[in-house]
């Protein structure tokens, strides 16, 4: 009756992808506010004939030992940083997303990724839903490329998108971006959590049924999250990000997730009139432009998934203006500076918390390794006695709240990789030291505490 044939709506949080049958302010389920939007619910009825294309394929039980392993099987891309995000290749059949802020990137490298793929793996199929065909052919004749089995569709409907690549046969696909495709099965708008999670389950069971690797480019919002949620991560294999900000020449593209290897590796990448290159020697980057003989720089020694990469953290502590001192950092978590100035102040006698201080690492990277805290305490200790560091030393270790240093992982190829970018002393954790396996040409100090190691670098 009238009652059956009105359509249904829910009202679907954009952040979680919770349902709700009525609007709220608040998404009860995660929180956030003004995040319900109204949609069609999918018609229940005709959904068991409509879904068939959702089941992979017929399936019965396989003994663990039959199964043929897969990693001999990886597919090199032609781009070495690109594999090495991938954990060493692009594993067939897997769904890879790459998310990212606008103008970072993302189709440049998807394009160069498609190229070089093509020319090794067979055809290629690069979905746009946000550019025309020419628009991307004047993109790849910028970037020089010459792909001899690239094929280009700028489509948004998922079910037309799927004819093609039925009909093409290609061996891996591009899609950029998951946003702008949309099923027609449901009603909402493209972008919206429903749609955003059927493409990407659509794409996901395409992906396994044909064994061919499927790449969805991501937007990121404001916050930070793909946009159309945190579901789509859960639902692909890897995930990586492009990280460091657009306004410097490199790009660092980081592993979030992998389902086939190091989650946190990272590639980095320059972008040149030519598109995006890779950058065979990070740390020569990171240090090009450092400061020698200025107070508060020191560089560290962190590792990034499997690589090791020297950084500059810089710090600045003047005394403060204002009512309350302000604490700013970049690319450290601020709590951590916060936690390493309260034990210099106690530990130490150095009295940083009534000072403005602020902390930068150079070049735009990220560093979460608590590794890098012997370095954020050298960088602060630095500056406040205006003291420069030796320029060819470099610090790491882990700091305890009662001034101790700590070992870390991997400290061998922490002091080589110092070692090879030209450093001849390394301030390092005393448990590091036995067991250590490094070249003679550098001189290695072991420090018990911070006021040791502080004795060792002024
Ligand atoms: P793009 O890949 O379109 O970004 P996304 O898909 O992530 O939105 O990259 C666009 C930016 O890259 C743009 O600001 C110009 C710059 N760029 C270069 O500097 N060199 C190049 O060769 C190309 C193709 C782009
Ligand atoms: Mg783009």
């Amino acid at each position: 009756m009238s009652k059956s044939k009105a359509p249904k709506v829910v009202f679907v949080c954009q952040q979680c992808g919770a349902q709700q049958p009525r609007w709220m302010g608040k998404c009860p389920d995660c929180g956030q506010w003004n995040t319900l939007a109204e949609e069609k619910a999918p018609n229940t009825q005709t959904d068991g004939s409509s879904r068939s294309g959702f089941r992979m394929r017929e399936v019965t039980p396989l003994a663990y030992q039959e199964i043929e392993s897969q990693d001999d099987a990886r597919q090199p891309s032609g781009i070495e940083e690109f594999d090495r995000v991938l954990g060493g290749g692009i594993v067939p059949g897997s769904l890879v997303l790459i998310g990212g802020d606008p103008g970072i990137g993302k189709s440049t490298l998807l394009l160069e990724v498609a190229d070089k793929l093509s020319n090794i793996a067979g055809k290629v199929l690069y979905i746009s839903g946000e550019e025309s065909e020419r628009q991307i052919k004047l993109r790849g004749e910028r970037l020089g490329i010459k792909p001899t089995n690239l094929y280009l569709l700028a489509e948004t409907c998922l079910e037309r998108v799927f004819q093609e690549i039925d009909r093409l046969d290609p061996q891996a696909v591009v899609v950029d971006s998951v946003q702008t495709v949309f099923s027609m099965k449901l009603e909402s708008a493209p972008g919206s959590v429903s749609q955003v999670r059927e493409v990407a389950g659509q794409f996901l069971m395409l992906a396994k049924n044909r064994s061919v690797p499927v790449f969805l480019i991501g937007h990121v919002t404001k916050d930070g999250a793909i946009a159309g949620p945190k579901t789509l991560e859960h639902i692909v294999d890897t995930v990586m990000y492009f990280e460091g900000e657009r306004h410097h020449n490199h790009r660092i593209i980081r592993a979030v997730k992998n389902r086939f290897g190091a989650a946190n590796e990272v590639g980095v990448f320059e972008m040149t009139g030519r598109g995006l290159v890779p950058v065979i020697n990070p740390s020569g980057l990171f240090l090009n432009e450092r400061p020698v003989g200025v107070s508060g720089s020191v560089v560290t020694a962190c590792i990034e998934g499997t690589r090791p990469m020297l950084v500059e953290i810089q710090a600045l502590v003047t005394s403060t203006k204002y009512a309350t001192a302000r604490r700013m950092t970049q690319g450290v978590d601020s709590n951590r500076v916060s936690l390493l100035m309260a034990m210099l102040e106690k530990r130490l006698g150095m009295h940083v918390l009534g000072d403005d201080v602020f902390v930068n690492v150079a070049g735009g990277i990220a560093i979460d390794e608590p590794a890098a805290d012997l370095g954020i305490v050298a960088a602060i200790a630095s500056s406040f006695r205006n003291l420069p560091i030796d320029e060819r030393t470099a610090v790491f270790g882990e700091v305890g709240l009662a001034g101790e240093v700590r070992a870390t992982s991997q400290a061998s190829v922490r002091v080589r990789e110092a070692y090879a970018m030209g450093f001849r002393r390394c301030v390092i954790p005393h448990g590091n030291v036995s067991g250590l396996d490094y070249d003679d040409g550098i001189e290695v100090i072991g420090v018990r505490n911070v006021a040791d190691a502080l004795e060792a670098l002024f």
